[in-house]
């Protein structure tokens, strides 16, 4: 039996920052409200003109973490790409990322599990890498949420949250006991699937019956969210599934070396670190500069955290995340 262990991290972020007085010049908004509910200052969202997409931020991530392994792209046996915001409907940007950077015709899974999304793709890494079938699967996450949210009024309470970026682990083999990724736990709840989605199009009203429609107040291309109603399941869930995680390892919350919780919202994080009774020094948040970069704010949150020296070996590194679905996990790493 293998363990799997990340051996390489990388991010990369579009280079227009939009800080929120930028935003305030175009929607009925401003730095104060947006700061005091949600922590965040700035965001990054590619300039149109860049040729930045979802998938070409994630190849550019995934170099830095594939180059940060000493593997060579040829060593990558599988890539995992998460992201709900997609260069395209279909395919996904799985093979994308597999052409960009001229990779042999190997396996491209794509991800769909929003703000989950890196959880549940680096549980699908530490499986295929358990059972034998792979050594090195590149994991991605990257959005480009600028090109899809609501620049108005109307859209505020959801377009000021989020920001574009991609990061990218390399998961390898390794024969290390009691090291890498201890486990990974999943969660889903269809039921509130509504609470916080992006309706439109979709198989049930396509182009025909939009085109007739032709409604200009027609807001389903837009994402929707019940602000409250995430917030109230965010943090039962997010508590949940790290107590899940630190009890299927016979670890207690004094264990954590550093909680990197999906950066959803700095009030999110701040109820999860008191529940945890945990210092400042054992939370990475980064939320302030880059908004919610949904499937890619975890894993550029652990590079960040890393590049800063804030991971040591051995140390025990919490990731949870919970978004759309809704859909929530856990996953605890002894690095
Ligand atoms: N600027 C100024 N005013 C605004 C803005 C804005 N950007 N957005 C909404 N408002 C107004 C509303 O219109 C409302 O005005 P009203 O009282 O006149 O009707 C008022 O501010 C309060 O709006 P609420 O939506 O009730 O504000 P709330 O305190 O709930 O904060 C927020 C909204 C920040 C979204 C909060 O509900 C929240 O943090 N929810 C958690 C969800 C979350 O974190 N999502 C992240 C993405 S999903 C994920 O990653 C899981």
């Amino acid at each position: 039996m293998y363990n799997s262990k990340i051996t390489g991290l990388g991010y990369y972020l579009p280079e227009n920052v939009v800080t929120n007085d930028d935003l305030s010049k175009i929607m009925d908004t401003n730095d104060e409200w947006i700061q005091e509910r949600t922590g965040i200052k700035k965001r990054r969202w590619i300039d149109p003109k860049s040729g930045d997409t979802t998938s070409t931020m994630g190849a550019k991530a995934s170099e830095i973490a594939i180059k940060r392994s000493g593997l060579n792209k040829e060593d990558i046996d599988f890539i995992i790409f998460a992201t709900l915001s997609p260069d395209m409907y279909f395919p996904g940007g799985g093979v994308r990322v597999q052409d960009m950077l001229g990779m042999p015709t190997i396996g491209a899974l794509d991800v769909r599990n929003q703000c989950s999304g890196f959880i549940y793709s680096l549980s699908v890494a530490d499986q295929f890498i358990k059972t034998g079938m792979y050594k090195n699967i590149l994991v991605i996450g990257s959005e480009n949420h600028s090109g899809g949210l609501e620049k108005s009024t109307r859209g505020r309470g959801v377009t000021v949250i989020f920001g574009d970026g991609a990061g990218a682990a390399v998961v390898s083999r390794s024969k290390e006991k009691n090291k890498g990724i201890l486990s990974s736990h999943l969660h889903s709840e269809g039921k509130h699937a509504r609470e916080l989605m992006l309706d439109g199009p979709n198989t049930g009203r396509w182009v025909p019956e939009i085109l007739e429609d032709n409604d200009p107040n027609d807001e389903s291309y837009y994402p929707y969210m019940n602000g409250q109603f995430v917030f109230k399941n965010a943090v039962v869930r997010f508590s949940e599934v790290i107590n899940e995680g630190l009890k299927a390892n016979e670890l207690e919350k004094d264990d954590i070396d550093l909680l990197i919780p999906h950066q959803a919202n700095l009030r999110i994080a701040q109820f999860i670190q008191r529940k945890f009774q945990l210092s400042d020094e054992k939370v990475y948040n980064n939320i302030m500069n880059y908004g919610n970069t949904t499937a890619a704010s975890i894993i550029i949150a652990l590079t960040e955290a890393w590049e800063q020296g804030k991971i040591k070996d051995n140390d025990l590194v919490v990731l949870a995340a919970f978004g759309a679905g809704f859909t929530w996990g856990s996953v605890i790493i002894r690095w």
